[in-house]
């Protein structure tokens, strides 16, 4: 009877999984179906990462966390990025939320916190085998659950030619360490990659040199497995060509791995009308690129809000929800998350070398640091204690706090939808209940 029950218990949690999505050459796949998969997101970092203290992260409240994936539910998103987390917090019941409403996470391993990134100055001084527990730390806390997509091994580090100049090479053994990681202590091969400035200067060289590999060392771990950018040059009632998508088009034609927008969304003029959401899923882009993340779902400061929260809990919609809902409703999801991956042949690396770099200011350094001392041994041994996380089943999935439109009147009956198994990967779920 009690392996029964504990059997069915089992059972009720994982149906509800969404499927694991992996790396197929240039594009992301259901690892179930091999259907390509197109990001439809937004980045997700209430207060900002001025705000993180460590004491909480955006996965440690389910309630809170509850509450905003419903909304997220509503708008039409199927993944999330998250940039500041403390892996030993318990994300068990937010990733479970958010596993529930078929959305995938891509997760930064880094913080503002000292020993939790690599720094754009002197890089050399911030990379030691304290810093790596953190970032292996991070490994241990999300590898069991099926919807993390992917880590982010660094956000915009080389954000100019004078870290350009030194920054690669760490970012490139940071991806190293990592991924050695995961092959030695996870099931499951998440991806590793790097989330770029969009600075024009910097970006093609950053792209050649964390995607190009070394003929001599297929296996070569340092190379990274999805390349993203954070691009704002889509403003207002743009074009293709006037806001450079063409170039970025023609840019990553014959990228060896995903490429998609890590941040989109420029606020000027506001608000926004979201006329990029119909190019990024068009036939064009998608060709190349794997989708994007809007920036951002809270207001803060800077702007970009989808939505503002007040410190009792409740949530008033902004004006750009709706804009953006409204974009992604028009979109055909069924046939964009069904394109079979196969194209036949996967574009090559090109070999890491000094004449793929077209900046003279920036690195051509192709050796990198070896691991700082003790980093190998975390490695081999495992972080000690090990952060643990799990699905784990979900009680009632009513939002409890209030949420207003953006007229003053309040929306009811606000419930986070859990969707069946592999659900999320093949189509997205908009649902009409907000005015
Ligand atoms: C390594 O990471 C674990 C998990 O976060 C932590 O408990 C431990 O104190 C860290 N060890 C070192 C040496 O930083
Ligand atoms: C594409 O690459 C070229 C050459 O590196 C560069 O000048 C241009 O700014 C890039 N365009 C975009 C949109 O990234
Ligand atoms: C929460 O705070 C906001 C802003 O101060 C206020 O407008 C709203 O009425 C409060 N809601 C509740 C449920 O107390
Ligand atoms: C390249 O980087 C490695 C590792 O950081 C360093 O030991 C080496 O001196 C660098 N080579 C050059 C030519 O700067």
């Amino acid at each position: 009877m009690f392996v029964q029950s504990a059997l069915l218990a089992l059972s009720a949690t994982l149906a509800a999984a969404v499927t694991p999505l992996e790396v197929d050459g240039n594009f992301f796949v259901n690892a179930v179906t091999k259907t390509r998969f197109q990001m439809v997101g937004v980045d997700y970092q209430p207060g900002g990462s001025a705000g993180f203290d460590g004491h909480s992260d955006p996965l440690s409240d389910p309630e809170i966390c509850l509450r905003d994936a419903t909304i997220m539910q509503v708008l039409g998103v199927n993944t999330v990025r998250i940039y500041n987390i403390n892996p030993d917090l318990n994300h068990d019941e937010c990733v479970s939320i958010f596993n529930a409403a078929g959305m995938y996470l891509v997760l930064d391993v880094n913080t503002p916190v000292v020993a939790q990134h690599i720094t754009s100055d002197e890089p050399w001084k911030s990379y030691y085998s304290q810093y790596s527990n953190h970032t292996f730390a991070m490994v241990e806390a999300f590898k069991d659950y099926p919807n993390v997509l992917a880590f982010f091994s660094g956000n915009e580090i080389i954000d100019q030619m004078g870290p350009a100049g030194t920054v690669p090479p760490y970012i490139r053994a940071v991806t190293r360490d990592l991924k050695n990681y995961i092959a030695k202590h996870s099931s499951r091969q998440i991806p590793v990659g790097y989330s770029a400035a969009d600075v024009r200067d910097v970006l093609m060289d950053t792209f050649n040199y964390l995607q190009c590999s070394d003929p001599e060392d297929p296996g070569d771990m340092s190379r990274s497995d999805i390349f993203a950018l954070n691009s704002y040059s889509w403003c207002g009632a743009a074009t293709f060509t006037s806001s450079g998508y063409d170039g970025v088009v023609k840019n990553f034609t014959g990228s060896s791995v995903p490429v998609f927008f890590s941040e989109y969304g420029c606020n000027t003029p506001s608000p926004r009308i979201f006329t990029e959401v119909p190019a990024i899923y068009g036939a064009e882009f998608t060709s190349v690129m794997s989708g994007g993340l809007v920036y951002q779902y809270t207001q803060e400061e800077n702007n970009y809000g989808l939505v503002q929260l007040y410190d009792n809990g409740s949530v008033t919609l902004l004006g750009d929800f709706y804009t953006l809902r409204d974009q992604y409703a028009k979109l055909d999801f069924t046939t964009l998350q069904s394109v079979k991956a196969s194209t036949g042949t996967t574009p090559k690396p090109p070999v890491c070398d000094s004449k793929l770099i077209v900046h003279s200011e920036f690195s051509t350094n192709f050796t990198l640091p070896v691991p700082p001392p003790g980093t190998q041994d975390i490695i081999d041994n495992g972080v000690s204690p090990k952060p643990v996380g799990k699905l784990v089943t979900l009680g009632d999935l009513t939002v409890k706090q209030t949420v207003k439109n953006s007229d003053g009147t309040t929306v009811t009956g606000l419930a986070l939808k859990a969707l069946a198994a592999d659900q999320s990967n093949r189509k997205l779920h908009v649902y009409f209940i907000l005015t």
